[in-house]
C-alpha cells in the first residue's frame, strides 16, 4: 500500500447535478445509507491518501457541512463558479499549495459504485507503467453522455477524450467511455491544467483535455479497463440513481448470500453498506435492514419488515415488524406486527407479539407481552406476562414517567399502568384494573368499578325488540317452560 500511496485524492463535487432536479445537491443523494460522496470518500480511503480534498461549490455550506460529519479529516477546496472538471482540479491543486509531488487521484463525487480495490489496482496501474496519466476506462452498453475514449488505429494507445457534446458522430460509436476516474503525476497535472483552453461546446475547461495535452508533449499516457462497467456508472439523474441503488444492494447482498446468509428474495430486499449479519441468518421477502442493523447466527427477519440501527439475537425472529435502534435478545419473538421504538431491550426468550408497540422499554428474559398493548418507558422483570390490550400510561400531558414490574407477575387483560408506578415480583393485577398505587410483591390488586346487574331492564326498557324475544326464550328455557 505504502509504495502507491497517493499524495492526494481529489473528490469533484462542487456541480449542481441539474439533471436532478432536486433542492438537494446531487452528491447528498443517498444509496444505501449513505451519500454519494460518502460512497467515493470511503472508496478513496481505501488507497490511505496523504490528502483527501473535495471541492465544492454548488451549495457548498450544505456539502461542507455533511463531509465534516461523516470524515472531518477531508479537506475542502472552494470552486466558486463551476467553469468545468479541469478547473476544479486546480482549485483542488491551489488548495494543496499550487501543485504536488507525487501521484494526484481525481474521482467524480458522483460515483458511488466505485470500489476501492479498483482505485487501487489504477493507481497501481499507473505507477508500475511510469504514467504522465493513467485514465479508467470501460466498455459500456450505452455511451450517451460520456466522454469517449478515442485510441491510435495502429497502436491502441489512448490519443484522447472527446466530450459526447463535442464528439463526432464516428467518436459517438466509441463505446469505450472516460469513467472520470485518473491518476495523474502531480507536477505534470499542474503545468497541463494551466494550458487547457475553453473553446468547447460547454466553454468550460475540460480535465479531458489534459490527457491530450501531455501525450503531446511526448509523456505516457495509459488507460486501465475497468473489470465491470457498472462500477464507474456516473450518476446524473434518478433513474440512474435507481439503477446504482439495485446494483450496490445487489453487490450487498451477494457477499451476505456467499458469507451463508439465505436472502429469500434479493428483489425486495433492501440494505444499507453498514449492516452487517452472522451466518444462518435468514431474511424474508420485503424487508429493509437499515444502519447499524445485526443479524445475528439463525435469526430469522421479515417478511415486510423494517429494521434501523437494531441488534437482533441467535436465533430470535421478527415478523412483520418496524424496528427503531432496538435489541432482541436471543431467540425472542416480535411480532407480527409489532413496532420497537428506540430504547427497547428485549431479553432471552422474550416476546413481543401482535399490535403491541414499545419504547425505552426493557422486557425480561421470558417475558412475554403477547398482544395489542403499548409499553413505554417501562422496566419489565423475568418471565413476566402483560395481559392483552395493557397500556403504559407514561405521560401525563407534560412530563415522561417509569413503570417498573417486577418478575413472575400476571397483570390482567385491559390494564392501565399510570406511571410512576411499581408491581412487585410475583404480583397479580386483575383485568380492567387501572393502576395508580405501587402493587407490594405477591398481592393481587384489583382497581375496577363493581359489576351491578338491573334484572328485566331490557324487557322494560326495550320491550318488543329482538333482545327482549331472546331473552324471553332464555328465561323460559331455564324455567322448563317450551
Ligand atoms: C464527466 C467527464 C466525462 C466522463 C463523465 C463520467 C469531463 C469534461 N467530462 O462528464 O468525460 O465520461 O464525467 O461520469 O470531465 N464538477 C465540478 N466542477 C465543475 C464541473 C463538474 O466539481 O466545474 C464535478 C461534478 O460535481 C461531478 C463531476 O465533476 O461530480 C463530473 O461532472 P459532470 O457534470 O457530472 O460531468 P459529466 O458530464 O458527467
Ligand atoms: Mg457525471
Amino acid at each position: 500500500m505504502s509504495a502507491n500511496r497517493p499524495a492526494a485524492v481529489v473528490v469533484l463535487a462542487a456541480g449542481e447535478g441539474t439533471r436532478m432536479k432536486s433542492a438537494t445537491p446531487k452528491v447528498l443523494h443517498s444509496i444505501c445509507g449513505r451519500s454519494l460522496v460518502g460512497h467515493v470518500l470511503a472508496a478513496a480511503r481505501e488507497l490511505d491518501p496523504e490528502n483527501l480534498v473535495v471541492v465544492v461549490g454548488h451549495a457548498r455550506e450544505q456539502v461542507s457541512a455533511h463531509l465534516a460529519e461523516i470524515d472531518p479529516a477531508v479537506r475542502t477546496a472552494v470552486q466558486a463558479e463551476q467553469n468545468g472538471t479541469g478547473h476544479a482540479v486546480r482549485m483542488a491543486l491551489e488548495e494543496l499549495g499550487g501543485s504536488i509531488d507525487g501521484t494526484v487521484v481525481v474521482v467524480c463525487g458522483d460515483t458511488p459504485l466505485l470500489t476501492g480495490e479498483t482505485l487501487t489496482n489504477l493507481a497501481s496501474a499507473h505507477t508500475t507503467d511510469g504514467n504522465a496519466v493513467t485514465v479508467l476506462t470501460a466498455e459500456v452498453p450505452d455511451a450517451t453522455g460520456y466522454g469517449r475514449i478515442v485510441r491510435d488505429d495502429v497502436s491502441g494507445a489512448v490519443t484522447a477524450i472527446v466530450e459526447h457534446k463535442d464528439a463526432t458522430e464516428s467518436q459517438r460509436a466509441i463505446r469505450e467511455i472516460n469513467s472520470g476516474v485518473f491518476a495523474f503525476d502531480g507536477q505534470l497535472l499542474a503545468d497541463a491544467l494551466g494550458k487547457v483552453r475553453t473553446d468547447n461546446s460547454q466553454g468550460e475547461e475540460y480535465l479531458t483535455d489534459v490527457l491530450g495535452i501531455l501525450r503531446e508533449a511526448g509523456h505516457r499516457v495509459g488507460a486501465s479497463v475497468a473489470a465491470d462497467h457498472r462500477e464507474i456508472a456516473g450518476i446524473n439523474n434518478r433513474v440512474q440513481l435507481a439503477e446504482a441503488r439495485r446494483t450496490l444492494n445487489d453487490r450487498l447482498l451477494t457477499d451476505a448470500m456467499l458469507a451463508g446468509v439465505t436472502v429469500v428474495d434479493p428483489a425486495t430486499t433492501w440494505v444499507d453498506v453498514t449492516v452487517t449479519f452472522e451466518q444462518d441468518a435468514v431474511v424474508q421477502p420485503g424487508t429493509q435492514l437499515l444502519g447499524a442493523t445485526h443479524l445475528a447466527a439463525g435469526a430469522e427477519v421479515g417478511p415486510n419488515t423494517r429494521l434501523k440501527d437494531t441488534k437482533v439475537g441467535p436465533g430470535a425472529r421478527v415478523d412483520n415488524t418496524v424496528a427503531d435502534t432496538a435489541e432482541i435478545g436471543q431467540d425472542a419473538s416480535v411480532g407480527p406486527y409489532a413496532y420497537l421504538r428506540p430504547g427497547t431491550r428485549l431479553g432471552l426468550k422474550s416476546k413481543v407479539g401482535t399490535y403491541v408497540e414499545t419504547k425505552n422499554a426493557s422486557i425480561g428474559e421470558g417475558t412475554k407481552v403477547p398482544h395489542l398493548s403499548y409499553v413505554g418507558d417501562a422496566t419489565i422483570g423475568e418471565y413476566s406476562n402483560i395481559g392483552a390490550a395493557s397500556v403504559f400510561v407514561n405521560y401525563d400531558g407534560q412530563a415522561k414517567h417509569h413503570t417498573t414490574v417486577g418478575s413472575h407477575c400476571r397483570t390482567g387483560s385491559d390494564n392501565m399502568f399510570v406511571a410512576p408506578v411499581t408491581i412487585g415480583d410475583g404480583a397479580y393485577t386483575a383485568a380492567g384494573s387501572v393502576i395508580t398505587k405501587d402493587v407490594p410483591p405477591g398481592s393481587l390488586a384489583v382497581a375496577r368499578g363493581q359489576q351491578r346487574n338491573i334484572e328485566g331492564w331490557v324487557a322494560r326498557k326495550r320491550p318488543g325488540s329482538a333482545a327482549a324475544q331472546a331473552a324471553e326464550e332464555a328465561r323460559r328455557e331455564t324455567a322448563g317452560e317450551s
